[in-house]
């Protein structure tokens, strides 16, 4: 089941006299996100994230492409029925507790009454901020504000949820706790779209990534596809190398590096692998693993922004 779908979305803003101001916010975006998935969409600061999660919301409207929400074009307001939606930089009045920031969001939704007592309770629960309930916001840490923000967008009981930049501002404790609010929202069934500018914290929970630069869509994978380098590998050894392997490896001009228990050699191919295994093999010396190395996202994210920007 396909959660979310663009089809080639382009958005301009025009602004400034005359409309003389113009900024291509997305080129021809075309994704889709599975349902019960956790997509990321990363990219730098301007790269048009929050106006690709505006458009699937309708709170701007695409300038040419077309987009869908659980199977409703996103212009119609059945596409947004069952969505919940964490907004960048978002504040809640200061002198307002947790709890009444949740009712108030559930009184908009249509919840009443016990209804809406129980499902702030069970939310602040499900956000692991259950003692904080009868606190005011303003003496939240960021972390918790962000944990709040999560617990509203989840406030309709909604199948989608749209979060831009939950984890910007907040420490690496609070960074942790909120990847676990998300992996188990994710086995409650909730597909969720995450926008980010931290690699780091895209890795850890995605199932899938799109890098998203200038617009411009310039790959989409699974966190493994993304940083697999492909050529390089740890070849662990129980033992050391002797001295006859490398006097035989450097005059077959075999590239390798002595380190962590064992080598890393970089190859073209499989068969250039096995060669050099082969030669360990003859020299008697004992291979105790082979691991393919992974760069890590962030290495891959800069080297594609870097390819996109050289001429
Ligand atoms: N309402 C707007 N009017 C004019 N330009 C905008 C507007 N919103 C965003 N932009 C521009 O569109 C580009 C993408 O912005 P945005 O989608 O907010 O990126 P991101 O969320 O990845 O930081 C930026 O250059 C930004 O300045
Ligand atoms: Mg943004």
């Amino acid at each position: 089941m396909i959660a979310i779908a663009t089809e080639q979305l382009s958005k301009t803003y025009v602004s400034g006299f005359r409309g003389k101001r113009r900024v291509q916010a997305l080129h021809d975006l075309t994704l889709s996100v599975e349902s019960g998935e956790i997509f990321s969409l990363l990219g730098p600061n301007g790269a048009g994230k929050t106006t690709a999660i505006k458009i699937l919301l309708s709170l701007t409207r695409q300038t040419e492409g077309s987009a869908t929400l659980l199977g409703h074009d996103v212009s119609s307001p059945r596409a947004r029925a069952k969505v919940g939606f964490l907004p960048e930089n978002h504040r809640y009045p200061g002198y307002l507790t947790g709890q009444q920031v949740l009712r108030s969001f559930g009184a908009l939704s249509g919840i009443s009454g016990v209804h809406l007592r129980s499902r702030a309770a069970m939310l602040l629960e499900l956000v692991g901020m259950k003692e904080w309930g009868r606190v005011k916001v303003k003496r939240y840490s960021k972390g918790m504000m962000q944990r709040l923000g999560l617990a509203q967008a989840m406030v309709n009981d909604p199948d989608v949820l749209f979060l831009d930049e939950p984890t910007d501002g907040v420490d690496p404790v609070g960074r942790a706790e909120i990847r676990d609010v998300l992996r188990d929202l994710k086995t409650r069934g909730k597909t969720i779209f995450l926008n980010s500018h931290l690699l780091s914290e895209v890795e850890l929970v995605s199932d899938r990534v799109a890098i998203l630069d200038k617009g411009r869509l310039l790959k989409v994978g699974t966190v493994d596809e993304l940083t697999a380098t492909g050529e390089r590998y740890h070849v662990g050894l129980a033992d050391g190398l002797t001295q006859a392997f490398r006097t035989e490896a450097s005059a077959k001009v075999m590239a390798f590096v002595e380190e962590r228990n064992g080598l890393v050699v970089d190859v073209a191919s499989i068969p250039e692998l096995n060669a050099v295994i082969d030669l360990l093999r003859r020299h008697g010396i004992q291979i105790a693993s082979v691991t393919k190395e992974r760069s890590t996202l962030e290495e891959s994210f800069l080297s594609l922004i870097k390819r996109e920007v050289a001429p």
